[in-house]
């Protein structure tokens, strides 16, 4: 961008310079000379132009065409699908199919394995249908908004961070762009996610953004609710919405949790489940979806002890860290960074959260993201809500730019707080202090005799108000007694007036040993669907010397079935090894497909690299005269020999993981390919 607008800077003096010629009455051939050069730097900077459009439109069409490649195979093998489609199909709602299906459930056992079974999680599962009260609670009914614009002319609806993200892009992508007016535009791009109403007013205008394919101008911006809301039983009484998130079930279960969990913290709890957000914009295949499958955490911690015993394990983990310092500088770039030297920087807030963000980490890779392709992103200042501690995005770079995939915040004590103020019950646990502390604690005892029978059945909203005074209230309430004979109380019933006899009120010197406290929640929530788009784009690939044969280098972890199994030719003795071959491995659990179609063996493998089946057993003559079957490797096409009663071992490593291919076969004969 320098030397563009360096050339910029040589064609405005070159100009300049034909001017001053010209007023000065300089010599026709000076002049000549002059608007000579003035054309040459003119041309140079117009190639360069023209080069980087080329190279721009190139990239664009390259992205294009390896999306319909992808999505032929996704869609057309059937991995997953638009919902409803013979009736038209809904924006937002798609459909597994059997391989996608497949995939979805291998990544949520392997993440239950990671996550619940690996760190001893409590895992529960919750309604999606929600009551108000647990939504307005914990904030959603009024603040899970995103901001919509409206056409004017057509009324089409459109999410206005999207429109002004693209205008920028737009904006930025003209080379002739004046440094200041980049650099502003630079840091406007990143604080998109948290400007206000009037900022992104002020923002669309700024950018002429204009609605997409009418350039027709844009209504003022206004927050739409995501949630969808729903009526729950008959009579309409009782309101409710689908759940945006599957983190308040949990939140609401905190005290049972504890109980279970013996009243100790720290612990984790966890859900899979699906979600619903009416999004406004839903776009891009799986990555925007109306309804969509989560697996959330909420790891509760004492809020003065963020520490986590297991992060010596992780300390060395490199992460591509993208801080709030690295996207307010200059350039704005990732850094790499382990996550032990990160957090004790400072640059992530406690070692609970680095904990996750590393195991989030390895989860990820595990699964086939590509480790260039994954960064942390820091929440902004601003864009974290204002109770949270700090917040990190994986954002994973697939053909539609960084998406985040996984949030993790330190949420501090909000959601706990808000659901015992809204629910009245306590959501805190207790912590022994190692030795007892004397303290002074205010001690309010209502008269219970007395309330009843003055107030009967508001007895329980005076008393539980009364209980509810901090000490200068309940002070002053004394006093007010003591001087006019009673005195106002506000409850939840309604105002009622209170005598002295009523209560008593005292400081009194305790022994504590201990005290309750609000737990703080670090919180990292998956998106399944959106980490399966990105990990099938980094697991597409087209095989060199065949365009037609496209791969989905899926791990063994993920992978729809772990292993095909051919007999060579269609023989019965082949089809007879080829079946017991296919008992020997399901009922070892690994799963496999018998194909015993008539096409040939190069055939059978593309249909199935195309399926991210990672390896293939194929039955030939010599199997039935010494037992033995040839394995073969997806990616590499390498195949070995091996005894029959040996493959089930072998797979089951190789499906494992615990050993690479390279490891696992060193001492099995080598077979020429039978890919052609
Ligand atoms: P975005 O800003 O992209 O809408 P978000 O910040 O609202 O996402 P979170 O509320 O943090 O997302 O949700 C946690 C995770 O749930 C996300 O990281 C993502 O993987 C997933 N998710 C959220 N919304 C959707 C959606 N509409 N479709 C698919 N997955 C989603
Ligand atoms: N529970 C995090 C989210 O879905 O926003």
């Amino acid at each position: 961008m320098e030397t563009l607008e360096a050339m910029q800077e040589e064609v405005n003096a070159a100009g300049a310079n034909v001017r001053a010629l010209k007023a000065e009455g300089a010599s026709p051939e000076a002049i000549a000379a002059a608007i000579d050069a003035l054309k040459k730097t003119k041309l140079t900077l117009e190639s360069e132009l023209a080069t980087l459009k080329e190279a721009g439109n190139a990239e664009a069409k390259a992205k294009e065409e390896f999306r319909s490649k992808l999505s032929g195979v996704l869609e057309g093998r059937l991995f997953y699908i638009p919902s409803f489609k013979i009736y038209g199909g809904v924006a937002g709602l798609y459909d597994y199919g059997p391989p996608g299906c497949a995939v979805k459930a291998n990544v949520q056992a392997f993440w239950r394995q990671h996550f619940v079974l690996e760190e001893s999680m409590l895992e529960v599962e919750c309604p999606a249908v929600t009551p108000e009260p647990v939504l307005r609670a914990s904030g959603h009914v009024e603040k899970f908004t995103d901001l919509m614009v409206n056409d004017v002319q057509t009324k089409e609806c459109y999410r206005a961070d999207h429109l002004l993200e693209e205008k920028i892009e737009e904006l930025l992508r003209d080379p002739m762009l004046k440094a200041d007016r980049r650099r502003e535009l630079e840091d406007l791009q990143a604080r998109i996610d948290e400007l206000k109403v009037e900022e992104m007013s002020v923002a669309l205008k700024d950018t002429n953004t204009k609605a997409p394919v009418t350039n027709n101008d844009l209504s003022e911006p206004y927050p739409f609710n995501l949630m969808f809301p729903t009526q729950i039983g008959p009579s309409g009484a009782v309101k409710g919405f689908l759940r945006p998130e599957t983190a308040q079930g949990i939140f609401v279960n905190f005290r049972d949790l504890l109980y279970f969990n013996g009243g100790k913290l720290p612990f984790a709890a966890a859900q899979i489940g699906q979600s619903f957000r009416n999004e406004i914009a839903p776009r891009a295949g799986l990555l925007r979806v109306r309804e969509f499958t989560q697996a959330e955490i909420e790891h509760f911690v004492h809020p003065d002890h963020k520490e986590h015993p297991r992060f010596a394990e992780v300390a060395n983990i490199q992460l591509n860290l993208f801080s709030q310092e690295a996207q307010l500088a200059a350039v704005k770039k990732p850094f790499l960074m382990t996550v032990g030297d990160a957090v004790s920087k400072g640059i992530i807030a406690n070692e609970t959260l680095g904990y996750f963000i590393a195991r989030c980490h390895l989860f990820l890779m595990a699964i086939g993201i590509d480790s260039a392709r994954l960064r942390f992103r820091q929440h902004l200042k601003h864009e974290m809500a204002h109770y949270a501690a700090d917040c990190w995005d994986a954002e994973i770079q697939c053909s539609y730019g960084w998406i985040e995939c996984v949030g993790l915040a330190d949420r501090s004590a909000f959601d706990l707080n808000a659901h015992s103020e809204k629910s009245k019950v306590d959501l805190v646990a207790y912590e022994r202090f190692d030795t007892p502390i004397q303290e002074e604690v205010l001690v309010m005892t209502p008269n219970k005799q007395i309330l009843g029978k003055a107030f009967k059945k508001d007895a329980k909203p005076i008393t539980e108000a009364l209980q509810a005074l901090g000490e200068a209230e309940a002070f002053a309430l004394q006093e007010a007694c003591a001087a006019n004979s009673s005195a106002a109380l506000k409850t939840d019933a309604g105002e009622f007036q209170v005598s002295a006899d009523m209560f008593k009120v005292e400081k009194v010197t305790k022994t504590l040993n201990g005290r309750n406290y609000t737990p703080s929640v670090i919180e990292p929530s998956f998106g399944i669907g959106r980490i399966m788009y990105c990990m099938f784009e980094h697991a597409f690939y087209i095989r060199p010397d065949d365009e037609q044969k496209t791969v989905l280098k899926l791990t063994p972890v993920v992978a729809p079935i772990k292993t095909t199994i051919f007999p060579l030719v269609n023989d019965d003795k082949l089809n007879d090894i080829a079946n017991q071959m296919n008992k020997t491995l399901t009922s070892n659990g690994i799963s496999a497909k018998l194909d015993t179609t008539a096409v040939s063996i190069g055939k059978r493998y593309a249909r199935t690299d195309e399926l991210g089946v990672p390896f293939a057993v194929t039955v030939d003559h010599r199997s039935t005269t010494d037992g033995t079957v040839t394995v073969r490797e997806r990616d590499s096409c390498d195949q070995v020999r091996v005894p029959m009663t040996e493959v089930a071992e072998l797979l089951g490593r190789l499906c494992k993981m615990t050993a690479t291919w390279a490891e696992a076969t060193a001492s099995y004969e080598k077979q020429a390919t039978a890919d052609d």
